[in-house]
């Protein structure tokens, strides 16, 4: 259904943490209706039969550990969602946010069949329906090309947004080859697939990325050469240290103190 300014209206929601009941979800993200139940196997296909090892290597990138709370960004079908759920264990949270209503209910009837304890919702990744601060990681996978230029450093900064310090952003995506092969790989992409894409090809999600100021990016994984892992990790306020000082809730845990990042 379109609304009168060409926005896709998605689904009427109730019970949002953070809005209002009754709110209609909207976006100009491009939705699966009707595609939902094939879409891992177009995936698993433009992929080289590599879908699994790279939902694998998006799950591994975001150093998931028992107890964090994860938000999978376009979560689909809840594969990468169900997975993290079982990492974070019971103390732990993992929910799928996706904006076709058709992935939710798959996401749904996977996690109701697997005994996951991953929650799915429909929202979109322009307004998380989730606090500040409240995730330790927030991953995403072959999403952002669903999304038209605008919206994606909107949606970068959401995910931000809902990162505490020290969390893991995770982006795994199209993007510019890092090998004659991959250029070679990509070549159908740049041909002949639909607009969202062919920027990223040409670098835009880094260029995003280095423009909104998240800090470096390391590349954990790339596979055929174009379908990149990016990692960035939300540095830690500043904080004047004095001697004997008593920690504070800005300081990283222990186990995490590897991955401070000053800014
Ligand atoms: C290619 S699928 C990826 C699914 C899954 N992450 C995977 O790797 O298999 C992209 C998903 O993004 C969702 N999507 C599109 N626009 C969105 C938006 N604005 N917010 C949240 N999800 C959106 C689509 O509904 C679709 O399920």
């Amino acid at each position: 259904m379109l609304d009168p300014e060409g926005i896709q209206v998605v689904a009427k929601q109730s019970g949002f943490s953070s809005v209002e009941s009754e709110q209609v979800v909207r976006t100009r993200g491009l939705l699966v209706t009707g595609r939902a139940g094939i879409v891992d196997t177009l995936e698993n296909l433009i992929s080289g039969g590599q879908q699994e090892d790279i939902l694998a290597a998006t799950l591994s990138a975001a150093l998931v550990d028992e107890g964090d709370r994860l938000v999978d960004v376009g979560c689909g079908t809840g594969k990468l969602a169900i997975a993290a759920s079982r990492l974070v264990g019971a103390k732990g949270s993992v929910v799928g946010i996706d904006a076709t209503p058709q992935m939710i209910d798959l996401a749904n009837a996977r996690s109701a069949k697997e005994k996951s304890g991953a929650r799915f919702r429909v929202g979109v990744a322009e307004h998380l329906p989730l606090p500040a601060g409240s995730q330790d990681a927030v991953t995403s996978s072959y999403f952002f090309h669903h999304l038209p230029s605008d919206l994606k450093p909107l949606a970068m900064r959401e995910m931000w947004r809902v990162l505490k310090p020290g969390g893991r952003l995770i982006v795994t995506d199209y993007g510019r080859p890092r090998s004659l092969f991959g250029y070679i790989a990509s070549f159908p992409m740049r041909c002949d697939f639909h607009e969202y894409v062919r920027p990223q090809l040409r670098g835009e999600l880094e260029r995003i990325i280095e423009t909104e100021g998240f800090g470096p990016v390391e590349f954990t994984a790339t596979f055929l050469g174009y379908i990149s892992v990016l990692r960035l990790i939300k540095p830690y306020p500043a904080t004047t240290r004095s001697v004997g000082r008593s920690s504070t809730n800005d300081d990283p845990p222990p186990g995490r103190a590897s991955m401070r990042i000053e800014p």
